[in-house]
């Protein structure tokens, strides 16, 4: 027989179906029960009766009632809030589970709102997008899979709930949403009214690509001028007049709001006119002393577009930090600027002092664009992160930044990333020798796809005693010689290594010689990726070897790829003998199917 429900039990139930019914009718008894009580029903309520509990509570009883409250004489006073706030953190985690780790805000309400919003909008846009919707977005219906958290668990048995349609979800929880993506499909004039009580921070916006959608956005962007300080455009098709309204919306901003720090426009259509640009896109990236990250990504933009933007920046008192123009086309973006006409004294004049991270990848850049960005560096004197992978600026190319380098051993360059730029042999070897004589080593450095072949590796070896935390020589095509060169020449400690990636080499049993004589020597090491490589079976037991002997912090190492014949099943000993985190340090492969050798010929 079934157990009988308690009192307690059948009082909450009933207190919760009055809460759900809404602000007209308060319970104000409810605020005078002592305080377990008072816990277990927090504790027990789904999403909106929490809200209108909370919503409705009377200023100030929580004091009252925590005077009255026994626990408080014996001096154990508690957060006044925290029962709330873990009611909260439990119905996140109930919906989202996989999202509890990553959600970085404390404010667990808010997250939770903001989320649901989210969650009620992506649904919403599907209706939305069908070809025969022609109804108010407003009058949407929100599914019971998400009406389920929020009210009823059986939510089709309750359906005279008011909480059926969109806006009475943006018209109760409108206030909390802080960060939204938002579908073409929302930029109309009803969802601006819809979102009045929005307070928004960042705003996602994909596909915009007819006139119609502009106006709402820019009424949008507006009505949120106060917090907004992110704007990211996805998929949009930006013309001059396009980009002149979104700014000219952005630039009405007085000056005692905050200011937009993050602008980004991705996989876009921007068509700019050569001769005249859209002023009002001009003035934005003049204005901003708040600006701190640009990107134009993926938008097949030119040099011309590049050469513009960069100009403008050098010459307002910008306060960027981070440029990113990769995925384009901008190749000759800098050589009509007269670099070497003056000293650098003279052209440091103009600068971008602020600016600590700037990305070129994939854009075609040859040898004279290298040759121009080294003249160029003289105006980023705090530069750390350069990115100039996918692009094929070989030998030449590097040796004009080594000599800036050279020139300039303060260069407070951290990060480099030459993935793939078509470097050879010896281009790399002159360049690990300029980098060792900087005054502040480099911090990460990827030199990956590049086909060095194994005369790099002495070079790569004396490199690896500098105090480097993360290096990629992935691809390189290292071979066995390659490795076995590595080997010898690792022989103190590599007290700094955190990452380090020796994939696709074909390095076969040396590579894992090699890792294995790396792991104790280097104690910080985190990852090691070794993944297609042609390794044998028996590399296994040799690090497993070289594992039990250290005490290091080592959480992952890749094999997935290799030839070996691993099995993965839960049985298998290494994986309760190799854990960290819970999880098992050995990534291998998966089936018998994945063990196919990586061939990393062209
Ligand atoms: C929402 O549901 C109600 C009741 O089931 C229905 O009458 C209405 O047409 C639905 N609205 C939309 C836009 O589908
Ligand atoms: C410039 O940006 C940095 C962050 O990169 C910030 O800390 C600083 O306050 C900004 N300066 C001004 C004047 O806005
Ligand atoms: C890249 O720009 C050059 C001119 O600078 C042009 O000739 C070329 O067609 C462009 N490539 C692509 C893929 O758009
Ligand atoms: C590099 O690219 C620019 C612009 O696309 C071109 O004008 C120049 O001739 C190229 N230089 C070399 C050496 O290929
Ligand atoms: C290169 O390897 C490093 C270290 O493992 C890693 O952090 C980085 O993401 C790698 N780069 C690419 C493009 O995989
Ligand atoms: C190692 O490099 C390869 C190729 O560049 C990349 O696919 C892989 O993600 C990298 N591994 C790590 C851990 O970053």
């Amino acid at each position: 027989m079934e157990k009988a429900p308690s009192l307690v039990f059948l009082c909450i139930q009933s207190i919760k179906t009055q809460l759900l019914r809404g602000c007209d009718n308060p319970i104000p008894d409810v605020y005078e029960l002592p305080p377990h009580l008072f816990g277990d029903l927090i504790a027990q309520l789904p999403a909106l009766a929490l809200q209108n509990l909370q919503t409705d509570m009377p200023f100030k009883s929580w004091d009252d009632y925590e005077l009255t409250d026994d626990c408080l004489k014996s001096g154990r006073k508690r957060g006044r809030n925290e029962k709330f706030h873990r009611a909260w953190k439990k119905l996140f985690k109930l919906r989202w589970p996989e999202l509890v780790d990553s959600a970085k805000s404390g404010d667990w309400q808010q997250i939770y709102w903001e989320r649901h919003l989210q969650n009620c909008l992506d649904e919403a846009a599907e209706a939305a997008l069908r070809p025969l919707f022609s109804g108010r977005i407003g009058c949407i219906n929100i599914s019971d899979n998400i009406l389920r958290y929020i009210c009823h668990e059986d939510h089709a048995n309750f359906r005279n709930c008011d909480c059926t349609e969109l806006s009475f979800h943006f018209m109760k929880f409108g206030s909390y949403a802080r960060c939204l993506r938002l579908l073409n499909v929302f930029c109309n004039t009803e969802t601006c009214e819809l979102m009045r009580a929005c307070k928004l921070q960042s705003l996602v916006i994909r596909w915009i690509r007819s006139e119609e959608h502009v106006e709402p956005l820019c009424k949008l962007l507006t009505q949120n001028l106060e917090t907004l300080n992110s704007l990211e455009l996805i998929h949009c098709k930006l013309s001059p007049s396009v980009m002149n309204a979104i700014c000219t919306s952005l630039l009405e901003k007085d000056m005692h709001t905050n200011g937009m720090q993050h602008f980004s426009i991705k996989t876009s259509s921007l068509e700019m006119d050569p001769v005249s640009f859209p002023s009002a896109f001009i003035s934005f990236l003049k204005s901003g002393r708040s600006l701190l990250s640009l990107k134009f990504c993926d938008s097949l933009l030119d040099g011309h577009f590049a050469r513009t933007v960069f100009s403008v920046l050098l010459d307002s008192s910008s306060n960027l930090s981070s440029l990113d123009l990769s995925e384009n086309n901008i190749s000759g973006w800098l050589s009509t600027f007269n670099w070497r006409s003056a000293a650098d004294s003279l052209l440091a004049e103009r600068s971008l002092r602020s600016l600590h991270v700037l990305s070129l990848r994939g854009n075609d850049l040859n040898k004279s664009d290298a040759e121009n960005l080294a003249h160029a560096l003289v105006h980023m004197p705090n530069l750390e992160t350069l990115d100039l992978s996918d692009n094929p600026i070989e030998d030449d190319g590097i040796r004009s930044l080594i000599s800036y380098f050279t020139n300039h051993p303060e260069y407070p360059l951290a990060n480099l990333n030459l993935e793939n730029c078509e470097l050879s042999c010896d281009g790399v070897i002159d360049l690990l020798d300029s980098l060792s004589l900087l005054e502040k080593p480099l911090k990460s450095l990827s030199i990956a796809d590049n086909a060095l072949g194994s005369g790099v590796a002495d070079a790569i070896g004396d490199f690896l005693a500098s105090p480097i935390q993360s290096l990629n020589i992935s691809g390189m095509g290292l071979g066995s010689i390659g490795f076995l060169e590595l080997q010898r020449k690792i022989v103190k400690e590599l007290m700094m290594l955190l990452n380090i990636n020796i994939s696709k080499n074909r390095g076969g049993l040396e590579a894992a010689r090699f890792l294995s004589k790396l792991i104790p020597l280097a104690p910080k090491l985190l990852s090691a990726d070794t993944s297609y490589n042609l390794m044998p079976s028996e590399s296994l037991s040799l690090l497993c070897t070289s594992l039990k002997s250290t005490k290091g912090d080592l959480e992952s190492i890749d094999m997935t790829g290799n030839s070996c014949s691993y099995r993965t099943d839960n049985d298998h000993p290494l994986f309760h003998e190799f854990q960290r985190n819970g999880k098992p340090i050995f990534v291998l492969p998966k089936s018998p199917a994945s063990n196919v050798p990586y061939d990393d010929d062209p």
